[in-house]
């Protein structure tokens, strides 16, 4: 039965509703005037929370905030539970939004499929026990470990041409090869959807990405999104949406043309997209949504899922496929891009070894059908000429759905019989969950099909350099385990004399006989139904997990202003999200804030005195860790500041990072500079969870306030009282008793104000219930 073809799905709740959608664009274009929209504009408009209401910005485009409502949340296992610890303390019986929840980074790689997924899921029982008790109180669709990747399964299910979705992991844009906006986003704004709140974005830029020519026989999107991250580089997408276009978009697979929008996260993109095209058509029908075909086909017919004729771009970027080689990316960055021909002198002017210790293929950004049956071609050209891969190679199959259509077109058994170990359906080696046999000692290369290569990333292996090909490029290179290769020009010699060369990989954008659905436990019911009486599974004496408490409102007893807050320290440099909230250990613990809460800021360096991770206690004179610190202050329920420096909170959106400093009773956080990234995710979050974040009018204040200053707020009860622009004052009393006043800025929103006024977010969400 496993093998048998997909039949095809109840469409009714994934599929958009184009009608409404294509008239609340009309309605917003009223404020528009004659001006040409590109695909994103469109997508963004019909999903306006009150279409008809004005802008109140002349430049929508990196100015105006707009006010969204997106159609679908997904959730990956990590970042599910603090998503649902949150969702829960909002008190809403269900989701408003249809919500899924996919078990995928919890499972380890070790020997195999099946012993992985079997060892994992008793290691991280209590973790889906949690996930899966949430999924059926509020009716959401629980995707079982063994289901396959987030990415690949919103794909497979829920992905639809038009539509705005929001999911919390960074490469949530996968999505985007089905024409859609899909955008990675934190737990907090996935809880904004959940509960029906607007959602709210900085209106993106848009680059337009025009591409013609056609790909030669060894290149595929893969190259071309390793090809776009090298001249973008790792920040040049931030704030921006990839929209591509053109005749060479539509001669690309749809799953292909999500490898792309996948890697766009490598850029800092918010996300990437296409227009609708007859790949997209063909995927979904094959994926049994014929019905979401044929809607789309419609709202196409009214020009909905493409962009105007004549639409100008932030910036335009043209690409010939026909000139694109295969490329290398790596080590340590995405955006250190090497094209094939020049790879081999890029390793020796390096001075580093041509030896490869291992490759790596599938994860959520390179296994689709189509990228498996031309690794599958591949192998088996070296079968027949008698080869096997010199290095241990690696496949992870990004859904059950793949990996039972594999196995039963001969694919699985192919990559075996060359030597390859096949994966259990998840994340594994991507996201260091890979337990490497002979973990190397030295410097060693890896080749991955996979989508990131910060360093240790795979293997936690700081000597590991880890590069970033096609999967095709990266099975070649299995072959002659030697990064001196060129399987476009070089040959391996055989062990019976004779060289042997590939010819060009085919593979086949979907299976003929069509998917073959694979092990349905795994799946979840089609639209299930909320069951309140669900009791949630935290264990009482759980370290992973932990019921949030609501955080008290500083106003809730008629302040009007912030007083009485001591500084904890004065931040000095760089202070990204890993300082605040470190991953790697810390990652079994997202569930649990009080024990997550231990790492804050372990490694920022305090400017008084330069030491990371030291600060004093000025009430007794003492000195101790951040969060030690932190934890003394809490307790004596003293209300804290923070002084931070310039581009505070660059990295990933990690709302830990924003929850742990107010768990230990940080009320403000005054800023240098909050980092771009950072306006749309930490300074926001922070402000989610009820941080009031302050920019200095003169950054030179920065050096006058130390830790155990004494900070007020003078002209915040105007801001909460509606007077948008008034300003506010920082009272600094100094530990000597001087006593000054400095000026700040902000930059928040009429409801970040109200959050703030609220304690957090949630509460005022809860307060609107009621
Ligand atoms: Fe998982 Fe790696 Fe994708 S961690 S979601 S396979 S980027």
């Amino acid at each position: 039965a496993t093998h048998a073809p997909l039949q095809e799905k109840n469409c009714a709740s994934i599929t958009p509703p184009y009608a409404q959608l294509i008239q609340n664009l009309k309605v917003a274009r009223q404020h528009l005037g004659a001006k040409k929209l590109s695909l994103s504009e469109k997508i963004l408009l019909s999903h306006l929370y009150e279409p008809s209401k004005p802008f109140g910005e002349t430049k929508l485009r990196g100015q105006a905030y707009l006010q969204l409502r997106p159609e679908r949340v997904a959730m990956q296992d990590a970042s599910a539970q603090m998503a649902l610890l949150q969702f829960m303390s909002a008190g809403l019986p269900q989701s408003v939004v249809p919500a899924s929840i996919h078990c995928d980074h919890l499972i380890q790689a070790v020997d195999g499929a099946k012993s992985d997924l079997e060892r994992s899921i008793v290691t991280n029982q209590e973790v889906f026990d949690f996930l899966e008790s949430a999924a059926r109180k509020y009716g959401m669709e629980f995707w079982r470990p063994g289901s396959g990747i987030i990415h690949q399964i919103v794909l497979e299910n829920y992905a639809a041409p038009g539509m705005l979705m929001l999911g919390t992991d960074s490469h949530t844009p996968n999505a985007g090869g089905l024409g859609m906006l899909a955008i990675g986003v934190g737990g907090a704004d996935a809880v904004d959807a959940m509960t029906g709140t607007p959602w709210e974005l900085k209106h993106p830029e848009i680059v337009g990405i025009h591409l013609t020519g056609k790909m030669g026989p060894w290149v595929s999107p893969k190259d071309l999104i390793l090809h776009v991250a090298g001249k973008l580089t790792v920040r040049g997408g931030t704030g921006r949406i990839l929209e591509y276009f053109g005749p060479g978009v539509h001669a690309q697979s749809c799953t292909g043309l999500a490898c792309v929008a996948n890697m766009g996260a490598e850029v800092g993109a918010t996300t990437s997209t296409f227009p609708y095209t007859d790949a997209m058509r063909a995927y979904l029908n094959a994926t049994g949504r014929a019905p979401v075909a044929r809607a789309a086909d419609e709202a196409a017919a009214q020009g909905f899922l493409s962009p105007d004729e004549g639409t100008e771009y932030d910036q335009f970027i043209e690409i010939n496929l026909s000139e694109l080689e295969p490329y290398i990316n790596g080590p340590f960055t995405p955006d250190l891009a090497t094209p094939l021909s020049k790879f081999g002198d890029f390793v020796k002017e390096n001075g580093w070894k041509d030896d490869l210790s291992a490759a790596l293929i599938g994860s959520c950004t390179n296994s689709s059908y189509q990228d498996m049956t031309s690794v599958a071609d591949l192998a088996s050209q070296a079968k027949a000429a008698g080869l096997k891969t010199k290095v241990p190679f690696l496949c992870t199959p990004g859904s059950e759905q793949i990996r039972a259509t594999m196995e039963r077109d001969n694919v699985t058994s192919t990559l075996e019989d060359v030597g390859a170990l096949v994966l259990a359906n998840a994340c594994g080696p991507c996201i260091g969950q890979w337990k490497r046999a002979d973990q190397p000692a030295e410097e060693n290369a890896i080749l991955t099909s996979f989508n990131r290569n910060f360093k240790s990333r795979n293997d936690g292996n700081a000597h590991t350099m880890n590069f970033l090909a096609s999967p095709t490029i990266v099975t070649a290179f299995a072959f002659a385990g030697n990064l001196q290769f060129n399987p476009m020009k070089d040959s391996i010699p055989l062990p019976s004399g004779g060289d042997f060369r590939f010819t060009a990989p085919s593979g086949q954008d979907l299976p003929p006989a069509g998917f073959a659905p694979g092990e349905t436990s795994f799946y979840p019911a089609q639209t299930p139904t909320p069951q309140p009486g669900t009791e949630i599974v935290i264990k009482k004496d759980s370290q992973r997990l932990e019921l949030l408490q609501p955080f008290t409102s500083p106003f809730a007893t008629g302040n009007r202003e912030l007083s009485g807050m001591k500084v904890l320290m004065r931040v000095r440099g760089k202070c990204t999200t890993d300082h605040i909230s470190a991953a790697g250990p810390w990652l079994k613990y997202k569930g649990h804030l009080t024990n997550i809460s231990e790492n804050l800021r372990e490694s920022a360096v305090n400017d008084e005195g330069g030491e990371v991770n030291v600060a004093f206690d000025r009430a007794d004179g003492s000195q101790d860790t951040i969060p030690g610190v932190a934890k003394r202050l809490k307790a004596r329920g003293q209300p804290w500041a923070l002084v931070v420096d310039d581009n505070y909170g660059e990295g990933s959106a990690r709302e830990h990072a924003a929850l742990q400093p107010r768990f230990y009773g940080c009320n403000m956080i005054v800023a240098r500079s909050f980092a771009r990234i950072h306006e749309t995710n930490l300074k926001a979050i922070s402000n989610k969870q009820g941080v009031l974040p302050l920019w200095f009018a003169d950054k030179a204040d920065y050096s006058r306030i130390g830790s155990g200053d004494e900070l007020a707020t003078i002209g915040l009860a105007e801001l909460l009282d509606g007077k948008a622009d008034a300003q506010i004052k920082i009272r600094v009393e100094k530990m000597n008793g001087q006593i000054f006043e400095i000026a700040t800025k902000h930059t928040m929103s009429a409801d970040q104000i109200r959050w703030l006024e609220a304690g957090s977010a949630l509460n005022y969400i809860r307060s609107k219930m009621r």
